[in-house]
Order: C-alpha cells, then sequence, then structure tokens
C-alpha cells in the first residue's frame, strides 16, 4: 500500500489511504502522485481525524463518507469521457440542475455525500491539496492580525475554517444556497473549535444576497462553473470587496460534474472573465488534472486558482 510506511506517524490518514486503494484501483494511482507533491501530510492526519469526529467516532459511518470521495471521483471520470464526446456538460441552467440533481433522491451523491466528498478531496485529490496549500501559505499567511472574511459558496466550510483558525482576530460570513451546506460548516467549524460569535452563516443565494459590510478578504471556491453567468458573479463579487481587499478565486476548466453548468474552456477564459471584473490578477496556480498534460491547453481539465486584488 502506497502510504504503508506512514502508518506509526499518521495512522488515520495512512488507514484512509489504504482502504481507498483497496476499494478503488483508481487511487493508487493517485496515492502515488500525491506522495511525489511532498504532502501536507499533518494536515491529511487533521482533516481524517476530524471527519472521525464529524462522524460521532463511528468507524463504519466514517468509511461510508470515505466512500463518497470514491463515488465523487469515479462519477468526474465518466462525465469527462461524456464532455470529451459531446463538448459540452450535461445540464446547461441552475433550474435542469435543482430538478435533476439536488431533488433527485435516489442519487448516490445529493446533499451531504457532495459535501463530504469535497471534504476528503482537500486531501485526496492532488490538485485540491495544492490549492489549499497554496491558499494558506500565500492568501491566510499574508492577511493582517484583523479584518473581515467572507466565503461563497461555503460547501464544507474549510476555507472559512482555516481562514478564521489562523487569524484569530478575524470575523466570518459563510453565504450558501443549501442547507446541507450550512449544516456542514457549522459542523466543521464546532469541530475546530472556531465560536460561533466569530462566524455568522447566510443560507441563501449570492444572487440575492447582500451583505451589510465590505469585506477585507473574499473566498470564492468552485463557483464560477456553477452559475450560468460567472461574470455577473464576479462583478457582484467585486462590489463586496474593500477597496484595498484581496479575493481568492478556484474555478473548474473543461472538467465534467454533473452540477456544472458553465463550461470555461482554458485559463486563459477564465483570466478575462476576473480582469473584466475588475480585478488585477496578482498569483496564480493553475494545474492540469492529469498528469503530463499543459494547463494552458484548451480543452483540458484544469483547476485554476488565483488571489487577486481590484484594479485601480
Ligand atoms: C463545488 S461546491 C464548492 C464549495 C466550496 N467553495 C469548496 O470549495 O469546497 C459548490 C457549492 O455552491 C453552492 N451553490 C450553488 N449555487 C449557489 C448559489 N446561487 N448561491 C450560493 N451557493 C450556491 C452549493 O450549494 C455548493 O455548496
Amino acid at each position: 500500500m502506497v502510504f504503508d510506511d506512514l502508518q506509526k506517524q499518521y495512522p488515520l490518514l495512512t488507514t484512509t489511504a489504504a482502504y481507498l486503494e483497496g476499494r478503488c484501483y483508481f487511487f493508487k494511482g493517485v496515492l502515488k502522485q500525491i506522495r511525489e507533491i511532498n504532502p501536507a501530510l499533518d494536515f491529511g492526519e487533521e482533516l481524517c481525524n476530524k471527519a472521525l469526529e464529524l462522524c460521532n467516532r463511528d468507524w463504519n459511518v466514517y468509511l461510508k463518507r470515505v466512500d463518497a470521495l470514491i463515488e465523487f471521483s469515479l462519477e468526474f471520470l465518466r462525465l469527462q469521457i461524456e464532455l470529451e464526446k459531446t463538448g459540452r456538460y450535461k445540464y446547461a441552467t441552475f433550474k435542469e440542475v435543482e430538478e435533476k440533481v439536488y431533488n433527485d433522491s435516489s442519487r448516490v451523491l445529493v446533499g451531504p455525500w457532495y459535501t463530504w466528498a469535497l471534504f476528503y478531496s482537500q486531501f485526496f485529490w492532488v490538485t485540491h491539496q495544492r490549492v489549499f496549500k497554496f491558499f494558506i501559505d500565500e492568501f491566510v499567511s499574508s492577511s493582517p492580525a484583523s479584518g473581515s472574511v467572507l466565503e461563497v459558496p461555503s460547501g464544507t466550510g474549510l476555507y472559512l475554517t482555516y481562514f478564521l483558525k489562523n487569524k484569530p482576530s478575524w470575523q466570518g460570513v459563510g453565504v450558501d444556497i443549501s442547507e446541507s451546506a450550512k449544516v456542514f460548516t457549522e459542523d466543521v467549524l464546532r469541530v475546530y473549535d472556531i465560536g460561533s460569535d466569530r462566524c455568522l452563516f447566510v443560507l441563501e443565494d449570492l444572487h440575492t444576497y447582500e451583505p451589510r459590510q465590505k469585506f477585507d478578504r473574499i473566498m470564492c471556491g468552485e463557483f464560477l462553473e456553477h452559475v450560468e453567468d460567472p461574470f455577473a458573479v464576479l462583478s457582484r463579487l467585486h462590489g463586496f470587496l474593500k477597496n484595498d481587499g484581496k479575493f481568492f478565486v478556484t474555478v473548474a476548466v473543461w472538467a465534467a460534474m454533473i452540477d456544472h453548468i458553465y463550461l470555461y474552456r482554458s485559463a486563459e477564459e477564465v483570466r478575462k472573465d476576473l480582469q473584466r471584473a475588475g480585478f488585477e490578477i496578482e498569483k496564480e496556480l493553475v494545474q492540469a488534472v492529469f498528469k503530463g498534460k499543459s494547463p494552458e491547453s484548451e480543452k483540458t481539465p484544469v483547476n485554476y486558482c488565483a488571489i487577486l486584488r481590484k484594479r485601480n
């Protein structure tokens, strides 16, 4: 097993990795790639420990939630094959996704299961792990001692939680349209001991959300591909940011998930929208999802991530 030599120092991480590898051969390759990137092992062990706590230390429940990551990863591969054939995502409007995905209780990956998959992917997907490290090292660490931070959509709440954990004098707001994301975010904040006095959750559609204040920092992870008009969303978020604020964004490019609506065909298309919305790119991390592919190619799955400021 790829992680076996780490058993002593990282017991839960190693056991989880062995489970993934045993259940799904695809993960053997993924874990090998993770070993090559100087992985954030302390973070991985912590993430697994917090997951176990969220499962009330019930091992069977914990493993079922790891299964969500397997299902999520295989669904991505299946849909990606479709995308390569058709040149488009399965659904093009939020209404379709709402009816055919979010409200379809026969689907394996609805509500909390989808969020659980995202939670584990933060360590067990190469791209997501690198993005999280970039987020901590480049975005959180360079932020001043106090301020206000917004995460939209909060999804798992992990970005918001790690921001607030690293910056104890900051106040946070999380916005998400989904009730299960609300519950998940609040649970994650709790297991990381972030007091409810430090963070407000708003259950709302970003398109109608009106904040009472402007923010020093805004995080927007994997959202633009979920909306019909990402430029309109970027323009809104630009308006929520203070003039000297910073914006952290990640975007899936040419990467099929069942609820992806807006198809970016290249990293360059994302850059153009960001710039058109009034942002200036400070730093980027642009990764091809599959090893050996160029992240600047068109029509190849890419995880685009950047730190931006407002253009003067
Ligand atoms: C792929 S997840 C990303 C979550 C999180 N940023 C992350 O990186 O883990 C997409 C999230 O967008 C939320 N969402 C979709 N449409 C939304 C909308 N119009 N307003 C607010 N949240 C929305 C979903 O509920 C889901 O939690």
